[in-house]
């Protein structure tokens, strides 16, 4: 007689664990059982589904071998095992041992799988996805080579456990949601937004990255080709590894290097991390304090600082730019940069005192991606600007201005909660989330990048005109 099994895709070590019980309680031989549930060329039948007569004392180190083999894509990683059990309860040799052809092929299975669940938890990529919830969500979309997300999974509900998160992979879907870890179908690879992670690992990856000590081999037995594709920062390792000889030449040449400005004000900040103050800020200072501890999003991890607001905290008019640049994540000051000396030049010429209005940020930390020495601006997303989003109510909510002012998209959409164009919005006023009206205008950056004179001029006089007329609705 054959006997068919089918083993589901989740919960397979215990369905596995069942059904060889079953089966060796009824003396059920290895060659009489079909794991692959098809019968093959013969007629098959189900197991019984009573215990049969004959008890077996299994072994804790072929459960634990078991528990692990099994996850293993090996077609026939579950009839080895049931060899094994059937072997050991007959007490031929020894089953589980290295010496022994099939303990060695098992052992082998299951360092493959222990490799695997490794990999995972070094590979996998969370994305940050918009939620209007209390948790944030995270996605991730990752390709193992073994059926290895049920085991795996447990590490990221320990680590992660404040968080909602789901990891799909093209067997099994892994959900973690209100603490709560449960399994589903099968995914396709879906589209995840980019988020300030991506560019953090290419920081530490970038930073970490020491081209005096390049090993190819070690390097992509560590990190094997197969997993760059999801790997935001192996984005980079072509043109780290081009530029490696001649980066070891500079550092030769340039010595010992002293810590970038910065990374003392960073250290400061992370010493003196604390829990997010739970309680609502009372005064606008209050609201600073909390904002410079902010961690509603991964961009504090690699900024240097957060940037508040400056000026009058009565101000009537409130301009709001998009992010911190380099200069001003560095002095921690908005609109010190280019942009910003464009802008305070327009300020100049409509008359706008930069000391009775209120310049601040729809995003408070700088979002930038590393290229050699330099920190390229990165545009925020629109799950950066929500979540930021907060602070700039809170000034709004203290400042009470009359009028908000929004240099470019970013600020518009933190002020209107439209994403659409600029062009078509520019000079016009639009309703604020916030219960104030809203006049557009151009970001001074974009100014600066118009490369046709005629339309840069054109672009500062419109940049000036809505000074102008946003100084007129704040004073009328
Ligand atoms: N660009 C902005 O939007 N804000 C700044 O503070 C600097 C440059």
């Amino acid at each position: 007689m054959n006997f068919a099994i089918s083993l589901p895709e989740h919960g397979t070590f215990d369905a596995w664990r069942g059904a060889a019980r079953m089966a060796i309680s009824h003396h059920i031989p290895p060659d009489q059982l079909d794991w692959a549930g098809s019968g093959g060329l013969f007629a098959s039948t189900p197991l019984p589904v009573d215990p049969g007569p004959h008890q077996v004392l299994v072994p804790q180190a072929f459960v634990k071998l078991a528990g692990s083999v099994i996850w293993h894509s090996a077609p026939e990683r579950f009839a080895l095992l049931y060899q094994a059990l059937w072997r050991i309860d007959r007490h031929e040799g020894t089953p589980l041992s290295q010496a022994d052809f099939l303990g060695r092929r098992l052992n082998l299975l299951a360092k493959g799988v222990g490799r695997d669940i490794h990999k995972m938890h070094a590979f996998v990529r969370f994305r940050e996805c918009p939620t209007d919830g209390p948790r944030r969500r995270f996605a991730a979309w990752f390709e193992p080579e073994h059926n290895t997300l049920e085991p795996g999974a447990i590490f990221f509900a320990k680590r992660f456990g404040d968080m909602d998160w789901m990891i799909a992979t093209p067997g099994l879907t892994a959900q973690f949601q209100n603490g709560k870890l449960t399994f589903g179908p099968a995914a396709h690879r879906p589209d995840l937004p980019e988020d300030a992670s991506a560019g953090l690992w290419a920081t530490y990856f970038a930073n970490i990255f020491n081209p005096a000590r390049i090993k190819l081999d070690a390097m992509r037995s560590e990190m094997p080709k197969k997993y760059w594709k999801n790997l935001p920062e192996t984005r980079l390792i072509p043109e780290m590894l081009k530029d490696a000889e001649a980066r070891v030449q500079r550092m030769r040449e340039a010595g010992a290097s002293q810590a970038r400005p910065g990374a003392a004000a960073i250290s400061t900040r992370y010493r003196a991390a604390m829990p997010q103050a739970p309680v609502l800020p009372k005064t606008l200072d209050q609201a600073r304090d909390a904002a410079l501890q902010c961690r509603r999003c991964s961009l504090c991890e690699a900024a240097t600082q957060t940037v508040w607001g400056t000026g009058a905290n009565d101000a009537s008019l409130i301009i709001v730019g998009e992010q911190p640049g380099d200069q001003e994540d560095l002095t921690g000051r908005p609109f010190i940069g280019p942009a910003g000396r464009a802008l305070r030049e327009a300020m100049t010429v409509a008359g706008v005192d930069a000391d009775k209005v209120w310049l601040t940020n729809a995003v408070k930390h700088f979002k930038f991606t590393p290229r050699g020495k330099q920190r390229l601006h990165q545009t925020p997303d629109r799950t950066e600007v929500e979540h930021c989003r907060w602070w700039l109510g809170l000034e709004l909510a203290f400042i009470r201005p009359k009028v908000a002012l929004a240099l470019g998209a970013s600020a518009a959409f933190a002020l209107t909660g439209n994403a659409s164009p600029l062009a078509a919005r520019r000079g016009k006023v639009e309703a604020g989330l916030h219960e104030r009206p809203v006049l557009i205008s151009w970001h001074p950056a974009y100014i600066l990048r118009l490369t046709d004179p005629t339309s840069q001029s054109r672009a500062r006089d419109e940049l000036t005109d809505d000074l102008r007329a946003a100084l007129a609705m704040a004073h009328g």
